[in-house]
C-alpha cells in the first residue's frame, strides 16, 4: 500500500514481495536509480554556475575535460548500474551499442538489462529549463551466464518489468512503476530523500492541454493537422489549449497530473518520427497505461511495436485516454 510520505526507500522495501519476480535485485535495481539520479540531480542543479565560479573549469581533477551534461548523466548512471550485480547490460541513447556487464562470465547471475535515456530534453540545460532521465528494465532472454546479446534489448515494451523518470524541475521527482500502478517521489533536497508525494498517479481520462512542436505542422499527416485544427475550432468553449516545453519528460509528467495528449508524429524531416522507441516511447507508454492512459503510434499500441534496432524511432502519441483516442479517431479518418 502506497502511504504518503514514506520515503522511497521504505517504499521499495515494503512492496517488494508485489514484484513479479521476488528475488530482492529488481528492489536493488530501482535503488541503485535512485542513487544515480540523486547525482545527476546535483549537478543539473549548478548547471549555470559552472561558468560563474569556473568552479569546474574546462578541465576537471584528472585533466579530463569538463563534459557535457548529457554524457555525464551517461556516465553516471552507467557507473552506477554496472558496479552492483543485477545488470547484465546497458543500452543508452549516448551510446552507439549495447553495453555489456561481465556478461560473459559463467557465475554471472545477473539478469536485467536496462535501457536509459540519461538526459531527456538537454537542450533545455542552458535556459534553465527542466530536463530528465528514462528508464526502462527487462528481464534478459539468453541464458543466464552467457555473454548478452541484442534481443536481449529488443524486446516489445509489453514485457517491460519496471519503466519510469526522473524529472529535475522545480522540484526533482522520481516516478516509476513495476506494472502495479504510478507512484511519484519528491527529493528533499536538504536531505537528499525521495519522498512519496504523489501515490497511485493517473491520467484524467480527458484533458484539455495538445502538446506538439507546431513548428512542423507543415511536415504533419493529414490527420494530425486536422486533430490540431480540431483543437483550435471546437466550437463551444474552445477547451483546449497547447502547452510544450520540448522535453518529453516535462510535458509528459504535466500530462499526466493535468489531463493532455503529447504528440511527435512522423514528418518528412522525420520519417519515423523523432523519439525513440526503447528508451522514450516504450517506458512512458508503460507508465501511461498503468496510469489510465494510452499510447500509440497513431494506430498501433506502442508497447506492442516489435523493435528491429536499438535506436529505432516511432511516432509517438501519448497521454488522456479519451484524447489518444480522439487522435487516432483522425487518423484512421484522414491518415497521412
Ligand atoms: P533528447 O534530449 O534526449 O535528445 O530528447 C529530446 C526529445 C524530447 O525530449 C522532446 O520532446 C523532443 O526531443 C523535442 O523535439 P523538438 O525540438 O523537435 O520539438
Ligand atoms: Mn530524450
Ligand atoms: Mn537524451
Amino acid at each position: 500500500m502506497a502511504k504518503k510520505n514514506q520515503t522511497l526507500g521504505e517504499f521499495i522495501i515494503e512492496n517488494q514481495d508485489s514484484f513479479k519476480y521476488t528475488s530482492g535485485e529488481l528492489s536493488r535495481l530501482i535503488n541503485s536509480i535512485r542513487l544515480a539520479a540523486k547525482v545527476v540531480n546535483h549537478e543539473v542543479n549548478k548547471a549555470g554556475l559552472v561558468d560563474i565560479t569556473g568552479a569546474a573549469g574546462d578541465t576537471n581533477i584528472q585533466g579530463e575535460d569538463q563534459q557535457k551534461l548529457d554524457v555525464y548523466a551517461n556516465e553516471k548512471f552507467i557507473q552506477t548500474l554496472t558496479k552492483r550485480n543485477i545488470v547484465c547490460g546497458i543500452a543508452s541513447e549516448e551510446e552507439d551499442d549495447f553495453v555489456a556487464i561481465n556478461s560473459q562470465d559463467e557465475n554471472n547471475q545477473n539478469k536485467y538489462v536496462v535501457l536509459i535515456d540519461p538526459l531527456d530534453g538537454s537542450s533545455n540545460i542552458d535556459v534553465n529549463v527542466s530536463v530528465g532521465t528514462i528508464f526502462s528494465i527487462y528481464r534478459r532472454v539468453t541464458p543466464l551466464g552467457t555473454p548478452v546479446k541484442l534481443e536481449d534489448f529488443l524486446q516489445k515494451g509489453s514485457k517491460q518489468v519496471a519503466a519510469g523518470y526522473v524529472v529535475y524541475g522545480t522540484s526533482t521527482m522520481l516516478v516509476y512503476t513495476t506494472g502495479y500502478g504510478v507512484n511519484g517521489f519528491t527529493l528533499n533536497p536538504a536531505i537528499g530523500t525521495f519522498y512519496l508525494s504523489h501515490p497511485n498517479m493517473t491520467f484524467p481520462e480527458d484533458g484539455n492541454i495538445y502538446s506538439v512542436n507546431e513548428g512542423n505542422y507543415l511536415d504533419f499527416p493529414l490527420g494530425i493537422k486536422k486533430y490540431i485544427k480540431y483543437c483550435q475550432e471546437e466550437e463551444d468553449e474552445r477547451p483546449y489549449t497547447s502547452r510544450y516545453i520540448g522535453s518529453l519528460v516535462s510535458d509528459f509528467h504535466r500530462n499526466m497530473i493535468k489531463g493532455g495528449v503529447y504528440m511527435y508524429p512522423k514528418g518528412s524531416r522525420n520519417p519515423n518520427g523523432k523519439l525513440r522507441l526503447l528508451y522514450e516511447c516504450n517506458p512512458m507508454a508503460f507508465i501511461a497505461e498503468q496510469a489510465n492512459g494510452k499510447s500509440s503510434d497513431g494506430y498501433t499500441r506502442t508497447m506492442d511495436v516489435e523493435p528491429t534496432e536499438l535506436h529505432q524511432r516511432v511516432p509517438f502519441i501519448c497521454g488522456s485516454k479519451n484524447m489518444v483516442n480522439k487522435v487516432e479517431e483522425f487518423m484512421q479518418k484522414f491518415g497521412e
